[in-house]
Parts: structure tokens; sequence; C-alpha cells
């Protein structure tokens, strides 16, 4: 089982690799192969509509990173994106990962039976819009997202500003444990 982290934080050691490495620390104790990808110096440019991708099913971008990522994310079992809040939603080249997704829906690829979670890092506000940014991803493209349940329920929120900040967070470290643990079991159900 394979288990793919990524966090969409353009800054080097930042909250959100450190939470989602937590997720996956959790997960690899509890059997699975796990991968963190960070988007650190990875150039990710936006779609431009052009629509190559309805008339021959390649994107018209072949000079960047996107492909990289749509190809890991198709290697693995379950899937966790991290994000900091970045005026309430993500950050810019997540948003541009998820805009050229339609590549893969003229491909027939998708996350169809892939177990995914969302995380999102903020100081203060924007958290669930960011959530439902990358939980809106995961269902475009036929995802089975899970969350640890309760309030809000539909991903992890992760209070935290400044670097270093979530490795103070207890209860944001628990939450990603007991997230890692969830998406190894319930892979494990679905695979039954
Ligand atoms: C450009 C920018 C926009 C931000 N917008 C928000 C925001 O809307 N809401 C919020 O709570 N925090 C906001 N923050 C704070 C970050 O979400 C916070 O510092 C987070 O911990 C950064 O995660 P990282 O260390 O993984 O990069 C913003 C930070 C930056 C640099």
């Amino acid at each position: 089982m394979k288990i793919l982290g990524i966090s969409a934080s353009p800054r080097v050691g930042g909250n959100t690799e450190f939470i989602v490495n937590e997720v996956l620390k959790s997960a690899k104790e509890e059997g699975a192969e796990v991968e963190l990808l960070t988007m650190v110096n990875k150039e990710i440019k936006p779609c431009m509509a052009c629509e190559s991708c309805y008339e021959n099913a390649e994107c018209a971008i072949q000079d960047d990173d996107a492909a990289f990522f749509f190809d890991k994310m198709m290697e693995a079992d379950g899937i966790v994106i991290g994000s900091p809040v970045y005026f309430g939603s993500v950050t810019s080249p997540l948003k541009s990962l998820i805009d050229r997704e339609q590549v893969l829906w003229n491909q027939e690829r998708s996350f169809k039976g892939k177990i995914c979670a969302s995380v999102a890092v903020g100081w203060k506000w924007g958290h669930n819009t960011t959530l439902s940014a990358i939980d809106g991803f995961f269902l475009t493209n036929k995802g089975m997202v899970i969350s640890n349940g309760g309030v809000p329920g539909f991903g992890l929120m992760v209070y935290a500003e400044g670097k270093g900040e979530a490795e103070k967070n207890e209860d944001a470290i628990k939450e990603a444990i007991e997230l890692g643990k969830l998406m190894v079991e319930t892979i494990n159900k679905v695979k039954e």
C-alpha cells in the first residue's frame, strides 16, 4: 500500500510539510509505504484553457512539473494534500495543479478507489474554504474523501503561523497521527 503526501507550501520545512509528514509517519507505522513531495521549487504553470487536452488528451504545457505530480498520484492508494491557507484558499501552485486536472479527465485517469484526505494550515481564518478546494479536486476526480470526523468534519484544520509553530501544536499532531491511521485502515477495508 502506497500513501503519497503533498505539501503545497513554498516554505522549506514549513508547518504544512511538518503536519503532512506526521500523517505519513503514522501511516508508515501502520505498514504503509509513504512518500512526501513538496511544491518547493516546483513549477506548475496555469491552465491556458487552450482545450488541447480535449482534442488529443495531452496538455499543451509539457515543460513544468504538473505531469510529475499527476503520475505520482496515480501510483498511490492514498493521497493526502496539505496547503497553507493563502487568503482563504490554497497556494497558487496547488491551484494551478487543480486547474490542470482536466487533462486527467481526457486521459480517462482518475482517483477512483483512492482514499484522499485534506489538510489546511493557517494562522486564523480560511481553513474551511481551503479544505473545500482540495476536497473538490479529489471529488471531481472520483476520489473517496475521508476525515477524522467531528467538527468541522471535512478535513484537518491546523492553526499555526510562524515557521515551527505546528511542531508545538499537540492537538494538530494528535489529529495528524489519527488521520494517518485512518487512511491505512480505510485503504485496507477498500482492498478487502
Ligand atoms: C501570502 C500569504 C497569505 C496568507 N493568508 C492567510 C489567510 O488567509 N488566513 C490565515 O489564517 N493565514 C494566512 N497566512 C498565514 C499562513 O497560512 C501560515 O503562516 C501557515 O502556517 C503557513 O504554512 P507553511 O509554514 O506550511 O508555509 C498567509 C500567509 C501568506 C504568506
